[in-house]
């Protein structure tokens, strides 16, 4: 997006690891199975994991920035934290009061310090009321009356976020994508919450227009100190948003560290893979060579995850332990807490364990990427980008081998799949004998793509031990 580096290293708050001021919020624990029923009786017959036991906490004044693939819970966690979803276990606190399971009544006043962006621009805001009953309910449900009256105060909120006050008697299908957006935000920020819940807020509007509203909600927090937990697929603007980013996948924290550090030098072999597929925006150095990861596979089921490390299905680093034991969400460097094994750029935790083969593809990019090849990186990031395992400087060679038609399909629909589709038939022409299958690094997977692919309860789990040989 616009500029990735605009905060700067001071801005970025304390850790998650006791550090710095008390948590404004603090979550542990955190679980939410939906149950799956059958029958007129709704017999119990499973459950969707959706969130599967977080632990966090956010700072006053920063910005936790929350990433992965659709459908591993970033919305259901925003909603756990806001109370709009009864959570099934764990703890949320909020300026130290616990909200776990506070009843409506209890939790109205905590309401106005709490407030939530929606996914969907289009859908959250209701047709039949003008922009200015929409901005203005939270004061009626509240019973709160500004000083000058609640039309006055909402033309106010309507200027803040850069909208014309004068369009207070329009319906919500008058305005554009972007607009309504800031629709959204003017009606989060009414009643001055203190912290802010943005789910997806750019995500369903065009990249111009994605720009500004970052901006705005940059310069709103700044002017009143509001507090973001910004969930989002697209790692270009978590970049640029986040003080701290956290990393989920299948409805756990693989990852949570500054986004410096996170971005420097990723521990968890997912964020590495999710790394791999950042688009460089300097054209200086599009020339240089970069390694990109595809993992194979779809994400698992959250009905029925994989045992051990929830990745380990697709982790290229996998070993048996990972396999049977579960890896705990540990602080391996200040700040930076990770969930694995075998982390990059930390010390391995469980040493000289055996390998499980792991059928993973490599991809090289080598020089000169084609610049529409770009935004399509994108799309890879939010669909299932994989690991980048150490590859020999040069079966880049292997490049030269067809590209997959299926793959761009896949992708142009946005499917999470789209890595299913990919690689290891494409049997990379000259690659010998051990190594993955090399695939064409500007295989075309999809940009706009990665916008879409809601809430599909991901196909049958890939689980298990299975990790087949592949030689
Ligand atoms: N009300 C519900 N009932 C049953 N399952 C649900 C419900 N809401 C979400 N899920 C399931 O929980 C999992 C997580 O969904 P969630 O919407 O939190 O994902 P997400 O990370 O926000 O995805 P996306 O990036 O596509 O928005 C998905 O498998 C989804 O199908
Ligand atoms: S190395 Fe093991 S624990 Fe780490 S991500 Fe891979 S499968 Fe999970
Ligand atoms: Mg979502």
């Amino acid at each position: 997006m616009t500029d990735l580096n605009k905060k700067t290293p001071a801005s970025t708050a304390a850790g998650s690891d006791g550090s710095g001021s008390e948590p404004l919020l603090k979550v542990e624990g955190l679980v939410k199975h939906f149950p799956i029923t059958k029958g007129v009786l709704k017999r119990k017959v499973g459950a969707v994991q959706a969130v599967d036991g977080l632990t966090f906490d956010v700072r006053p004044g920063e910005t936790l920035g929350v990433v992965g693939e659709s459908g591993c819970g970033k919305s259901t966690m925003g909603r756990l934290v806001t109370r709009l979803l009864e959570p099934t276990g764990g703890k949320v606190e909020f300026q130290g009061r616990d909200i776990t399971h506070m009843s409506a009544g209890r939790l109205r006043p905590m309401r106005r310090d709490i407030q939530m962006i929606f996914q969907d621009p289009y859908g959250s805001l209701n047709p039949r009321h003008t922009v200015g009953g929409i901005v203005g309910t939270p004061f009626r449900l509240q019973g709160v009356k500004p000083e000058g009256g609640v039309k006055a105060e909402v033309q106010r909120l309507l200027e803040l976020v850069g909208l014309n006050p004068e369009h207070y008697n329009r319906y919500p299908h008058e305005f554009s994508g972007g607009q309504r957006q800031r629709i959204g935000i003017a009606r989060a920020l009414a009643l001055k919450p203190k912290l802010v819940v943005a789910d997806e807020p750019v995500s369903a509007l065009d990249v111009s227009i994605q720009a500004q509203v970052v901006n705005l909600l940059d310069d709103l927090q700044e002017e009143l100190g509001l507090t973001y937990m910004i969930i989002a697929h697209d790692l270009s603007v978590i970049r640029h948003v986040s003080d701290r980013i956290a990393v989920m996948y299948l409805g756990k924290i693989v990852e949570l560290a500054d986004r410096t550090s996170l971005y420097e030098a990723p521990m968890h072999p997912y964020t590495k893979a999710l790394m791999s597929a950042v688009p460089v925006p300097d054209p200086r150095r599009r020339g240089a060579k970069s390694e990109r990861i595809l993992l194979k596979g779809d994400v698992p089921s959250p009905i029925s995850p994989p045992s051990g490390c929830r990745f380990h299905t697709r982790c290229w680093k996998a070993t048996q332990i990972c396999a049977t034991t579960e890896p705990p969400l540990l602080q391996l460097k200040t700040g930076h807490q990770v969930a694995c094994h075998h982390p990059e750029n930390g010390e391995d935790q469980a040493p000289g364990d055996a390998p499980l083969t792991a059928d993973v593809i490599t991809v090289k990019s080598t020089p000169a990427p084609e610049p529409a090849a770009v935004a399509e990186e994108a799309a890879a990031v939010k669909a299932a980008p994989s690991p980048s395992a150490p590859v020999e400087p040069d079966k880049a060679a292997a490049s030269s081998a067809p590209e997959q038609p299926a793959r761009t399909a896949a992708a142009e629909e946005g499917t999470a799949a789209e890595e299913a589709v990919a690689p290891a038939k494409t049997e990379a022409a000259s690659a010998p004998e051990k190594a993955p299958e090399a695939e064409k690094a500007s295989a075309p997977e999809k940009a706009s793509g990665a916008a879409s692919g809601e809430d599909e309860v991901p196909a049958a789990p890939s689980t298990g031990t299975e990790a087949e040989p592949k030689e």
